[in-house]
C-alpha cells in the first residue's frame, strides 16, 4: 500500500530530507585524493547525530556504518573503510540517509575525485540529468512508471548506458523503504497513479555499459559490483507530490 502522507508527516520527512541534503553537502567537501571512505562515514555520522538525528543505514538489516560511499564499478551499499581511500580519477557516491523526529529523508549524489575521464563525466552528467529528466515529469493523474522508469531508460540507453534492475526507488519517510517500488526501466508491472501526498525516491544507478548486471559481494553481503566491472553512477532525491507537480525535498 502507498501511504498518502499528512500535512504534519511531511513537514517532519522535509525537516529530516533537509539534514540529509546538508549532511551530503557536508561530507562532499572532504572529497579529495587520500581521504578514506571510514574517514567520510565519521563525518557523516559526526554532522546527523550533532543535528539530533539518526544515520539509518546504522544496524539496517545489519549493515555496519552509517552511509554508503561507493566508488568506481560498485553501484550501492559500499561499506565504508579505513584502508579504502580515495584516489585521482575515481567517482564517488555518498548516500545519506537520516532518521529526523522518527522521518526518514533519503538523497544521494556521485563526485569525480581531482580529474577524471570524459566517459566518467560523461556517466556522471547523464545520470544526474536522467533525474532531473524524472523530476520533471512527476505529478498527479500520471504513471509512476511512465514518468520515472521510462524517461529514465530512454534517456541513459541513448548515450549508450544501462540503468540498473535489480535495485530501485522506494517509497519513504515513515519507514526507510516503503511500497512503491521505483523501476528506473519501463516496467509497467504494478504500476500507480501518482497522487498529492505522495512520497518516494527515484536513484538512478547507471552503468557506463550495456549490460544492467550486478553481483553482491558474497563476503560482507552488501557491496554491489557491475558484474562486467564497468563504472555506475547513482543520483538520489526524496520526491514528494504536490497538486501541481512535485517537490524535491532534499534540494537545498
Ligand atoms: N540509502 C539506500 C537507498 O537509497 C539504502 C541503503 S541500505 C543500507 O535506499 F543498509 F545499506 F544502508
Ligand atoms: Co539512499
Ligand atoms: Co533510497
Amino acid at each position: 500500500m502507498v501511504i498518502i502522507k499528512t500535512p504534519k508527516q511531511i513537514e517532519g520527512i522535509r525537516l529530516s530530507s533537509c539534514l540529509a541534503a546538508q549532511t551530503l553537502a557536508h561530507t562532499a567537501s572532504y572529497i579529495r585524493p587520500g581521504v578514506s571512505t571510514a574517514t567520510l562515514n565519521d563525518i557523516a555520522h559526526q554532522f546527523i547525530t550533532s543535528h539530533d538525528a539518526i544515520p539509518a543505514p546504522l544496524g539496517y538489516g545489519g549493515f555496519p556504518k552509517s552511509i554508503c560511499v561507493s566508488i568506481n564499478n560498485v553501484v550501492c551499499h559500499g561499506i565504508p573503510n579505513p584502508k579504502t581511500k580515495l584516489k585521482v580519477g575515481d567517482i564517488v557516491n555518498l548516500d545519506i540517509t537520516t532518521i529526523l523526529g522518527g522521518f526518514y529523508g533519503d538523497v544521494s549524489a556521485s563526485y569525480p575525485v581531482g580529474v577524471i575521464s570524459t566517459q566518467a563525466q560523461k556517466l556522471i552528467d547523464v545520470t544526474r540529468e536522467s533525474l532531473n529528466r524524472a523530476i520533471d515529469a512527476i505529478k498527479p493523474g500520471v504513471k509512476l512508471n511512465r514518468a520515472v522508469g521510462e524517461t529514465i531508460e530512454k534517456y541513459v540507453t541513448s548515450f549508450g548506458f544501462t540503468p540498473v534492475q535489480e535495485l530501485g526507488g522506494h517509497g519513504v519517510g515513515l519507514k526507510f523503504h516503503e511500497d512503491p517500488f521505483v523501476f528506473h526501466y519501463k516496467n509497467p508491472q504494478g504500476d500507480i497513479r501518482l497522487k498529492p501526498g505522495m512520497i518516494f525516491t527515484v536513484e538512478p544507478m547507471v552503468n557506463a555499459s550495456d549490460s544492467w548486471k550486478v553481483y553482491v559481494d558474497s563476503k560482507d553481503g552488501w557491496t554491489v559490483t557491475t558484474a562486467d566491472g564497468a563504472l555506475s553512477a547513482q543520483f538520489e532525491h526524496t520526491i514528494l507530490v504536490t497538486p501541481e507537480g512535485c517537490e524535491v525535498l532534499t534540494q537545498l
